[in-house]
């Protein structure tokens, strides 16, 4: 079990402004190791902006991120995957024309790869196990041989998160896994974030209110580039606040 202090990621005072617009304004944030956290906020509240930063893809304007105890305010993106820390896109991130197996096999390579230089071979079988286990993971063993594109949309983005698997991250983050899928799909992927849950922290940002009130123990709630509360879903489901920004009340 983690301890009670144990603090994966924090943010201090992390703000991004585009042009006159400040997206993420001063944000203090704690996430303790094991936790599935949902972040909910209407659109634009600064969420995807907010979760980049912390993956590296953009550039905060402000304030610190840390890691592990480790400040990484400025460390590169592929770094900090690295690290540990993997962020999957709101939009779907497949090859489209490679089959379920190879979109696999590259990101598992890329990890095998990393931090090593020039030329590196790859043990085949230690490859093969690897892409198997995530396939077997996310449920697309028999669709190993399909092109990517051609799957369903749900299974697309099962495999969006295989991939991010792959990179054996310590914490996930995942931006709103849940856009687009049929109703089914929505309960298959759930099932696959409990499961993941199990063995990493996960940070979830999430608009269906059913799936964030049924997954996570805590939530965080963003509006105009603040958090604007924190709570159980219990504590966010009744606070006022909440559902005059959220729900629209
Ligand atoms: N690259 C950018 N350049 C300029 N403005 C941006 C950029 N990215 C985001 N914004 C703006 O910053 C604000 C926050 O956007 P962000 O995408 O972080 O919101 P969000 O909470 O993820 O919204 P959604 O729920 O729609 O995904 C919005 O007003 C958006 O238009
Ligand atoms: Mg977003």
């Amino acid at each position: 079990m983690a301890s009670v202090d144990d603090v994966i990621l924090e943010t201090r005072a992390l703000s991004k402004r585009f042009g006159g617009l400040e997206a993420v304004r001063s944000v203090d944030f704690r996430l303790e190791r094991g936790e599935l956290r949902a972040i909910i906020g209407p659109n634009g509240a600064g969420k995807t902006t907010f979760v980049s930063m912390i993956s590296g893809r953009i550039r905060p304007s402000s304030g610190r991120i840390i890691f592990e105890g480790r400040d990484i305010t400025k460390m590169k993106a592929h770094d900090r995957a690295g690290m540990g820390i993997v962020y999957t896109f709101q939009i779907i991130n497949i090859f489209r024309n490679l089959s379920v197996y190879e979109n696999v096999s590259l990101a598992v390579q890329r990890r095998l790869a990393s931090g090593r230089a020039g030329i590196f071979r790859v043990d085949e079988e230690e490859l093969h196990r690897e892409v198997d286990a995530i396939l077997k993971r996310i449920g697309l063993r028999d669709a190993a041989e399909q092109e990517a594109g051609s799957l369903p949309y749900g299974h697309q983005r099962l495999l969006d998160i295989g991939l991010a698997l792959a990179l054996n991250p310590k914490l996930l983050i995942l931006d709103e896994p849940m856009q687009g899928l049929a109703i089914n799909e929505i309960d298959e992927v759930m099932r696959m974030i409990r499961e993941l849950h199990r063995e990493r922290t996960i940070l979830l940002i999430e608009h269906n209110m059913q799936v964030v009130l049924e997954l996570a123990k805590k939530i965080t709630v963003m509006d105009k580039g603040s958090i604007i509360a924190e709570g159980t879903p219990e504590e966010i489901e009744g606070n006022i606040e909440v559902q005059k920004v959220y729900l629209g009340l």
